[in-house]
């Protein structure tokens, strides 16, 4: 109460030409902050992170986004330096249970079914939540002092043209949460001085400009949550001091040209969660003291280009949640005072710097997406701050990321080396089988200089990414990173998938002769390399038609985004990922299963062969973490392919987590999977050791060796031998038929 009251006296305050600090702020690059009159600048991360970061706080005070009305009418919460009241009361006649002080009445929630007869010279009264159903005539035209009449929670449902008669002096009038459908022309006409009208939260469907008849000095007029869908022709023709209007949550379709044609004093103009659509271009250029638009969550698809030209004191601009096609070029040029842009939840296909250049005095922008941040460089805050990859300093928003990135790099990069030079130097009889896996050591380095290459950048880049977002993204560097990444991964996956049918063959069909030669063999591995490769160059083919294929985001790593991609890249990663990818995996996941089913029907039928359970196991249990392994890797990425196809939001984030974590541990482990677990290799391992350290240790070892190819030399248990073939990796056991 005592707010509003100071309230309405700072309404005098209307040049709001913002009085800005005192303070010279020193220049800082764009993307920091200055330390008030210090001229130490900080990145923008510091700001409002809780610590004193400056010295002298400066980067702690105006945290909040506090443009807009507050700004323009001074603030609020204002110390307003109240009288205090006494206690006395200066009414004779009132209702017994009602509170009076000096000329004012409060009868609140006392049960009252009509206005009751109180002493001529009050001045506010009050009669919130009782049973007041119906306002007849006259009603208060004893009380011509009366200033503020509150009426909310009574369902007052009839108001007749002359409730109000006679309050020539009413500046405030609260009628919210009542049950009104209807007000009749004229039923404010006596209200000359009224300055403050409240008719929230009522069932009004129409409203004309009779209606609004004598309300001269309306300053505020809110009619939220109505059912209100047209408005009046002129909307403030009876009202030309009218500076706020508030209609949020109605059901408003349309504005046309001359809705506030004669809105001169308009500086706040709330209609979000309307229905609007299309808003003409002549309807709020006439608004040149508007300070504050607020249009959220309207149905809005397309702004005519020259919108808000004229608006030169508009402060904030909210947009946010409107299905907006696209902008204009030069949509916001003219918003020179624009301090605050809310364009959250909305798609800007084709944004570009040029948009936002014009807007000199923003200070916080809104965007659905923390990849637009890099086209508003100049802005102190642009929220999102991140995008679950990248933060406006850094590439790799996360600490955890940024370890990581080194550790599985060097993992998967120097396993992958190990095992290709441990296969050169032990020589293993099947060369095929290990040219095959040398070549797929390969391809999954490949992933680890690609993360290499990441963590580089992401030094590279450490506390200053935004302004090297753009650029890193559009650059030659970012995409060959993501054509790496493509490659590998490509590489892998058809490299697997050849490698299990190789051996789905041997364990399936082991008397058919269809086993690759050498020469066959080469031929299939250059076949596999030239299609990765084919893969992942063809995005660089049509930039039209693909856009910037891997530079969406800061890994470069097409995984997911959003709808604002091209059809054709869109396509062809889902393609790619939900059709190569997915299709390799049930390959894969089929061909080991039906092996092992084929491996343990063999074992059992040969149960005379003791120690047949313990080597089952050990297949069983590779098997299981060769299909295990693909699936870490692979399932995430079908599931937000997946997920994308049903438009479902994807945070940046998982997409992170799974180019850093998930889509590497295949290549991580391929060579532990292929190579350093095979008994063959570990046998190997350990026969050159003890053949370094003592002789005797290697004889023994190889006449258990021997004595392993004597045991599965029993003819009647042939895929055995096979079983030896798959437990070993590399089989230096012929079988013998
Ligand atoms: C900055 O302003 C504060 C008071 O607001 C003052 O005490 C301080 O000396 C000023 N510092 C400089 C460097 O001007
Ligand atoms: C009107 O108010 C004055 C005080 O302002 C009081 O003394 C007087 O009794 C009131 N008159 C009536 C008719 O209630
Ligand atoms: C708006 O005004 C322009 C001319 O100023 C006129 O051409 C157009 O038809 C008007 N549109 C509507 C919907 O009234
Ligand atoms: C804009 O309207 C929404 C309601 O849809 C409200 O939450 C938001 O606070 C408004 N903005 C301002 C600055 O009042
Ligand atoms: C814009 O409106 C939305 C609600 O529609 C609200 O959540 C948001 O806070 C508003 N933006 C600003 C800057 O006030
Ligand atoms: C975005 O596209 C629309 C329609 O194609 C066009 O009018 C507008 O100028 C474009 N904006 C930019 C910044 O290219
Ligand atoms: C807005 O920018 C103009 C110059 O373009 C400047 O004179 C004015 O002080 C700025 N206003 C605010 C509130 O920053």
């Amino acid at each position: 109460m005592l707010l509003l009251l100071h309230f309405v006296i700072l309404i005098d305050v209307k040049d709001f030409a913002l009085t800005e600090g005192s303070t010279i702020m020193p220049l800082c690059q764009k993307g920091y902050l200055p330390c008030g009159n210090l001229t130490k600048c900080l990145p923008r991360a510091f700001h409002c992170d809780g610590v004193n970061d400056c010295g002298n706080n400066a980067d702690e005070e105006n945290c909040g986004d506090t443009s807009g009305w507050a700004t323009i009418y001074g603030t609020v919460h204002g110390n307003a330096n109240n009288v205090a009241l006494t206690q006395e009361c200066f009414l004779n006649k009132y209702p017994q249970r009602c509170n009076c002080k000096e000329n004012e009445l409060e009868c609140v929630n006392i049960g009252l079914k009509s206005v009751p007869k109180i002493s001529s010279n009050l001045t506010v009264l009050s009669l919130k939540k009782n049973r007041i159903h119906s306002l007849p005539d006259k009603v208060f035209s004893k009380y011509t002092g009366l200033t503020h009449l509150f009426l909310q929670y009574n369902c007052i449902r009839q108001i007749s043209r002359k409730a109000f008669f006679g309050l020539h002096n009413l500046q405030i009038l609260y009628l919210s949460h009542n049950c009104i459908t209807t007000l009749r022309p004229g039923v404010f006409k006596d209200l000359h001085q009224l300055i403050w009208l409240i008719l929230d939260d009522n069932p009004i469907t129409r409203i004309s400009q009779r209606m609004f008849l004598g309300l001269k000095s309306l300053f505020f007029l809110s009619m939220v949550n109505n059912y209100i869908e047209v408005l009046p022709k002129q909307m403030c023709a009876q009202m030309p001091q009218l500076s706020w209007m508030d209609f949020e949550g109605n059901g408003i379709k349309s504005l046309t040209n001359s809705t506030f044609l004669t809105c001169n004093s308009l500086t706040v103009l709330f209609l979000p969660r309307n229905q609007i659509d299309f808003i003409p271009e002549k309807t709020i250029s006439s608004l040149k003291n508007l300070g504050e638009l607020n249009l959220s969550n309207n149905m809005i698809m397309e702004l005519p280009h020259h919108i808000f030209k004229d608006l030169k004191l508009l402060q904030k601009l909210n947009l946010s949640s409107n299905p907006l096609l696209y902008l204009h070029k030069n949509q916001f040029d003219g918003l020179k005072q624009l301090q605050s842009l809310d364009l959250d939840k909305i798609e800007i296909p084709n944004i570009s710097t040029q948009m936002f250049q014009p807007l000199k005095n923003l200070s916080y922008i809104y965007f659905k997406n923390f990849r637009y941040c890099s086209y508003a460089p100049h802005v102190r805050i642009c929220m999102p701050l991140t995008d679950g990859i990248s933060s406006f300093e850094d590439l790799l928003a996360n600490n955890i990321l940024r370890v990581f990135v080194w550790v599985i790099a060097f993992i998967t990069c120097f396993g992958n080396l190990f095992v290709i030079g441990m296969r050169s130097f032990i020589k293993a009889e099947n060369a095929t089988h290990a040219m095959s896996i040398k070549v797929l050591c390969c391809a999954d380095c490949l992933m680890g200089v690609y993360l290499f290459f990441i963590g580089v950048f992401d030094i590279k880049y450490r506390g200053q990414y935004q302004k090297y977002a753009l650029l890193w993204m559009e650059s030659l560097q970012c995409r060959l990173m993501g054509f790496l990444a493509m490659l590998s991964t490509e590489v892998s996956v058809l490299l697997l998938t050849y490698l299990t049918l190789e051996k789905f063959l041997v364990v399936v069909f082991p008397f058919s002769n269809i086993r690759p030669g050498k020469r066959q063999t080469f031929v299939i591995l250059l076949g596999i390399w030239i299609v990765g490769f084919l893969i992942a160059v063809i995005p660089f083919w049509n930039k039209d038609y693909f856009g910037n294929f891997y530079g969406k985001n800061g890994v470069c790593f097409p995984l997911y985004y959003d709808q604002t991609e091209d059809i054709g890249s869109k396509g062809y990663s889902l393609g790619i990922f939900l059709g190569v990818n997915l299709l390799a995996f049930l390959i894969i996941v089929f061909a080991y299963i039906t092996m092992f089913c084929s491996i343990k029907k063999t074992a059992l039928q040969t149960s005379e062969v003791r120690n047949h359970i313990g080597r089952e196991v050990a297949v069983a249990n590779r098997f299981f973490f060769i299909v295990f392994s693909d699936a870490i890797c692979w399932i995430p990425v079908f599931v937000v392919k997946l997920l994308s196809l049903f438009q479902l939001e994807i945070p940046g984030t998982i997409t992170s987590w799974i180019v850093i974590f998930f889509l590497p541990v295949n290549s991580a482990l391929n060579p532990i999977l292929y190579t350093l677990t095979t008994s063959f290799f570990k046998d190997k391992l350990k026969q050159l050791l003890h053949k370094h350290r003592r002789k005797n240790i290697f004889k023994t070892k190889n006449k258990s060796l021997s004595a392993s190819i004597v045991w599965s030399d029993d003819s009647s248990s042939f895929k055995l031998g096979v079983l030896n073939k798959i437990t070993l990796g590399d089989s230096t056991v012929k079988p013998i038929s």
